[in-house]
């Protein structure tokens, strides 16, 4: 049996969490709360909810259509481009994965304690600039993840995305516990929340746009790929706001778990890779049971990356079943292997890995973005679109108008101007 004939689709609670599972992913955790924080705290915040609604999730349903109606068939550029943009995202992705992993292993065995952040930059900077090392564990998290993929749809990531879904929230309900009982930690929540309109710049409108595109994980192919498992009576916009709102409360908690705890152990806040790998250490180092809370914590960022990192892998694995109709194992036994070259690539050439991120955040995903809009605003059949949006989706006309005329519109220009900004 074929897996095509197999393959019965997500369940709706499953498709919610599968999604949600790319959405919530390194962007969450190591970019949302400091750039929210450096840019104005509940000013910022505002604005990049105004962002969600008006741009974020008009695209989503844009993609989510796109995959549900089987229009992908039709669009084949499209998918060729989210492969494209998937395999290149593959390369560092995997890379930082294999990090978290070596993270969590060396919070398990209390590595971090006691240990300045002088010590613990050099650690870092060491261990990331290796070759042997971050091939291992890279090589591991591409397992873990291929183990994932290996099983399919509903067996590997529904089943997944069940498990590890609630499980991280819960990590960070008790993360969120112990940072805002440290004592000082107002500073944190202050530095988050307060609405700090001197901070606030046209810059800081951009990066709500930007932050939300990668966050939601639109523009890659991703919800094209998930939604085109959607069962027939599945509501797109329901589903798409569901994942909207999720991705970004855990975004706003992951903010309350790490930065009271930062301000209260008197660390400058750092974001990205150094926020993650040199400042959270320093503060678990200097934390009663802070062995506890690192493993907790490095666990939630390997089963955030694994999440989306699955979902970046079924991106190629569904084209590729386009392309050969090969069964889903025979597919995979090409592109694991050919993952892992990018992984060494990007090990073994530090260049690689910064273009590969910067092509993909600052030019490619934009572009993936306009292109969905593009198409479900000028190209698809509208009567369908209206259809498909008033049946199963449950909206009124005059709403799905209002979909379209961002889509057609509004979307493109903000598109066109955060691309030309992030170019210069
Ligand atoms: N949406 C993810 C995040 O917020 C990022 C991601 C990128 C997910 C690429 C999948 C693929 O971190």
């Amino acid at each position: 049996m074929t897996t095509k004939q197999k393959r019965k689709g997500f369940g709706t609670i499953g498709v919610v969490l599968a999604t949600a599972g790319s959405a919530i992913g390194l962007g969450n955790i190591w970019k949302f709360p400091y750039i929210l924080g450096q840019n104005g705290g509940a000013a910022w915040l505002v604005i990049y909810l105004v962002c969600v609604a008006l741009f974020g999730i008009p695209i989503m349903i844009a993609e989510m259509y796109i995959g549900k109606s089987g229009q992908k068939d039709r669009w084949k550029w499209i998918q060729g481009w989210s492969v494209a943009l998937c395999i290149l995202l593959l390369g560092f992705y995997t890379v930082v994965t294999g990090w978290c992993l070596e993270y969590l292993h060396l919070s398990m065995q209390g590595h971090f304690a006691g240990k300045s952040p002088e010590v613990l930059k050099l650690e870092f900077e060491a261990f990331s600039s290796g070759k042997l090392w971050p091939a291992i564990w890279m090589t591991i998290a591409l397992m873990l993840s291929s183990m994932i993929e290996w099983a399919g749809v509903e067996k590997g990531i529904e089943r997944m995305s069940k498990m590890l879904m609630p499980f991280l929230l819960v990590i960070l309900v008790l993360l969120i516990g112990k940072s805002l009982t440290l004592d000082g930690s107002t500073v944190g929540v202050r530095f988050l929340m307060w609405p700090d309109w001197e901070k606030f710049s046209i810059g800081s409108i951009l990066n709500a746009m930007g932050q939300c595109f990668f966050s939601l994980s639109v523009g890659m192919g991703i919800l094209v790929a998930y939604s085109s498992y959607m069962q027939k009576q599945q509501n797109i916009p329901r589903t798409a706001m569901q994942v909207a709102i999720l991705d970004t409360i855990v975004a706003l908690m992951a903010g309350v778990a790490i930065f009271p705890a930062v301000f209260a152990l008197g660390i400058d806040p750092t974001e990205g890779p150094e926020l993650v790998f040199v400042t959270l250490p320093s503060v678990f180092a200097q934390m009663t049971a802070g062995s506890v809370f690192a493993t907790l914590f490095f666990l939630l960022m390997s089963i955030a990356a694994i999440t989306s990192l699955v979902s970046i892998m079924e991106v190629i694995v569904a084209w590729m079943k386009d392309k050969t109709r090969w069964t889903r194992h025979k597919r995979m036994l090409v592109i694991v292997p050919t993952i892992w070259l990018l992984g060494m690539l990007c090990i073994l050439l530090p260049n690689c890995f910064n273009l590969f991120d910067s092509l993909t955040s600052k030019m490619m995903i934009p572009a993936g973005a306009l292109l969905s809009a593009w198409v479900v605003g000028w190209k698809v059949n509208k009567e369908d679109f209206i259809r498909e949006m008033t049946t199963h989706g449950g909206l009124q006309a005059w709403m799905v108008q209002l979909i379209l005329l961002m889509l057609r519109w509004l979307t493109p220009v903000i598109i066109l101007i955060i691309f030309v900004t992030g170019l210069v």
